[in-house]
Parts: structure tokens; sequence; C-alpha cells
């Protein structure tokens, strides 16, 4: 989805990466406390360098929560991540996303009035009072407050499966919230830690939004226990089996890590799957001399190779593309929000309308809490 937002002045595009550099030290010093950065994993190095803060989602939407100091929150990352931090900030606190542009695909799979649609749709085949929705995180606001209307919660990459629980229980334990999940918009998050907490595949449905009743038949949707959205993430995608069995024949002893935002049949040959975060601390933790084969974003499988000189870590995918989205946060993006604030003048700043972001807090504190 495309934002209109004002271009950048012809200064920061021309300027030197030392200028730049400089701009922003400067910016920083000037601001002190009264301003935090925060970045994802994905962001490209020039940019992760000046994060007072750096994680995954789960993290940096715990560290925007505990700010109560900054008036500024600068979020290097996608919108999303952006509009969680507003809602989880306090009001006198702004949150500004450099590049307005920085979106999420796969959010944008799933729009809040579809995700409404579908549940009008379930509620005359099933008792959606036992139905709990829960939305990634890789969400607009405005599914998250759908999701916290209905009883339902947020999940990370980190926090899926205690999550799940929750919502459901595990197959033969004690039972959850609820009979049945409505996981959106992640396909394969949803599915990959159902089965890890032992749902067999029938008891998995593919909701397809533009078709009715997501395509499926009455039958199906009463049986299934979790229902997931279609929707994907164009970057895990792309990693496939062959990938694996690659890297495997290349490497006999190396260890395979992958995102779950990774198709089933990609985790289903991964030795390890987790979070970004959990990424990081499998190749720190990995003894000197290990080659590691990693499945996300390959900015983060980069700067972990650049990190640990003394193993080998690549990408599955030689020909891997980056986040487009994520990549769009650059230093003359990041200078010319800092240089706004130093003059006073609050740019690219994100807001959730407060009902929007009264039901989107419960669905996130709601995870906080949980996890
Ligand atoms: P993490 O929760 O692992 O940071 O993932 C966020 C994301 O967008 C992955 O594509
Ligand atoms: Fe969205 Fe995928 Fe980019 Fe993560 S890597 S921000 S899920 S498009």
């Amino acid at each position: 989805m495309l934002r209109l937002q004002t271009p950048l002045p012809a200064w920061y595009r021309e300027a030197a990466p030392e200028e730049l550099d400089a701009r922003i030290e400067s910016a920083k010093a000037a601001l002190g406390r009264r301003l935090v950065i925060l970045g994802h994993h994905y962001q490209r190095d020039e940019v992760i360098k000046f994060a007072d803060a750096r994680g995954d989602s789960l993290r940096l939407a715990r560290f925007a929560a505990e700010q109560d100091e900054a008036a500024y929150v600068v979020f290097c990352g996608v919108h999303f991540m952006a509009e969680s931090a507003d809602v989880l900030t306090a009001p006198h606190q702004q949150v500004i996303l450099p590049d307005l542009n920085a979106g999420c695909s796969m959010a944008d799979m799933a729009d809040a009035e579809d995700v409404e649609t579908a549940w009008e749709e379930l509620a005359e085949v099933i008792d959606t009072e036992a139905l709990v929705p829960i939305t990634y995180i890789n969400s607009s606001a405005a599914v998250k407050a759908f999701v916290g209307r209905h009883d339902g919660v947020v999940c990370t990459s980190s926090n899926a499966r205690a999550v799940l629980t929750w919502a459901l229980g595990e197959p033969g334990g004690a039972a959850g919230r609820g009979e049945k999940v409505l996981f959106v918009p992640d396909q394969h998050l949803g599915r990959n830690t159902a089965l890890a907490m032992g749902y067999r595949p029938d008891e998995i449905a593919l909701y397809d939004p533009r078709r009715p009743l997501g395509g499926l038949d009455e039958r199906t949707v009463k049986e299934a226990r979790v229902l997931v959205w279609k929707g994907h993430c164009s970057v895990h995608q792309r990693f496939t089996p062959a990938h694996v069995a690659a890297f495997r024949e290349a490497h006999p002893e190396g260890i395979v890590v992958v995102h779950p935002e990774c198709a089933h049949e990609v985790v289903a040959v991964a030795d390890l799957v987790g979070s970004t975060d959990f990424i990081i601390k499998t190749v720190a933790e990995a003894p000197a001399g290990a080659v590691l084969g990693v499945g996300t974003e390959i900015h983060l499988v980069h700067r972990l190779a650049t990190e640990h000189p003394e193993k080998t870590v690549v990408s599955l995918d030689p020909l891997v593309c980056p986040c487009s989205t994520m990549f769009r946060i650059d230093p003359p993006h990041l200078a010319w929000v800092l240089d706004g604030l130093v003059a006073g003048e609050v740019r690219n700043r994100i807001t959730v309308d407060d009902e929007t972001a009264r039901w989107a807090r419960v669905a996130l504190e709601r995870m906080l809490t949980i996890s």
C-alpha cells in the first residue's frame, strides 16, 4: 500500500554517506533522551548502527511499551511495527517512521473489512463465541482492533506457540479459551505452529478471503481447529526444500535454521525454526567452525556472517532479495526525520485513531501478558 509523503529534499538524496552519518549523530546528540531509535534486525547496517535498541518484533513491541521518557520514538522497521509502538506508547510520545512507504506486503494481505466479512461468514456455520481470532503482529492496527474486540490476541513469531496454546490448548491437554482459531494473516506461521503443537494437518484449513466461506465447505469449517488465512511473506516463501537439500549436500555437517514464515515443507526439513532473535541466538551459540544455512531476510544473514567470522553463515537461497519495504529505511530518510525533530517539526508521524488504538491495545497487551 503506497502512502503519500513529502518527497525527500535534494540535499538528503545527494549527500555523501559521511555527511548523512554526521547529521544523524549530531541530531541524536541534540535530542538526547527525548529521542529513542528502534531498529528491526532486517534493517541495513547503515541504519541499524544508529538504533538504541534492536530486536525482533516482540522485543521491539516490549521496548516501545516500556518507554516513557522519550518524546520521540523513531522506528526503523515497517509500518505495522510503528503502529504497534504508537498503540503501546503514552499519548505524549510520538512515533515516527522515516519512510511512510515502508509497509509489509503480508500485512496488506489482511484487510480489516475482509476479516470482518470472514467472521460474519463463519458465524453462519459455527458458533463464533468459541472461535478465537489471532493476528500475527504483521497486520494493521485495524485488524488488531478487530481481534481485540472479539476477545482475541496478537502474536509474534517468538510467542506464537504460547499464544495458540492460550487460545486452543495443546491437543489432548488442558482446554484453551476456545475451540477454534482464526489465524491471520500468515498461513505459514499459523500452520507451522499448529503442527509443532501436535495438531494434525487435517485439523488445519486454509481460508482464502477472496472466496465465499474461504473456499471451504461447511464440514471442513466445522471440523477444523485452526483456520489459517491465505497470506504469506514473499521474502520467506521463496525458500524451498531444494535450497535445504543443496546446502546439506555442500555442508553435510551444517545446521539449517529458518524463520517460521517459511512454508511447512521447508520447516519440516530444517534443524531449527524460530524468530529473528532465535536465529541470532542460534548462530551466536554455535561452536567455532560451525556452518549455518539460514532461511531469513538477507541483511540479517549478512550481518551474522560478518559478526561471526569464526563460523560460516550463508543464506539458504543464494539469490535471495532483501525485504524491499524494510530496505526503504535508509540514512537519507533517517537524517531527514531527525533534522525535522531538531527543528521542532515532526515528519512522518504514525498515529492510530483512539478507538482503533483502544482495541488494538487490548489485543497487544493480552499478548504481552501471555508471553
Ligand atoms: P520477527 O518477529 O522474527 O522479528 O519477524 C518479523 C518479520 O517481519 C519477519 O518477516
Ligand atoms: Fe513483511 Fe516479509 Fe518484510 Fe517481514 S520480511 S516485513 S513479513 S514482507
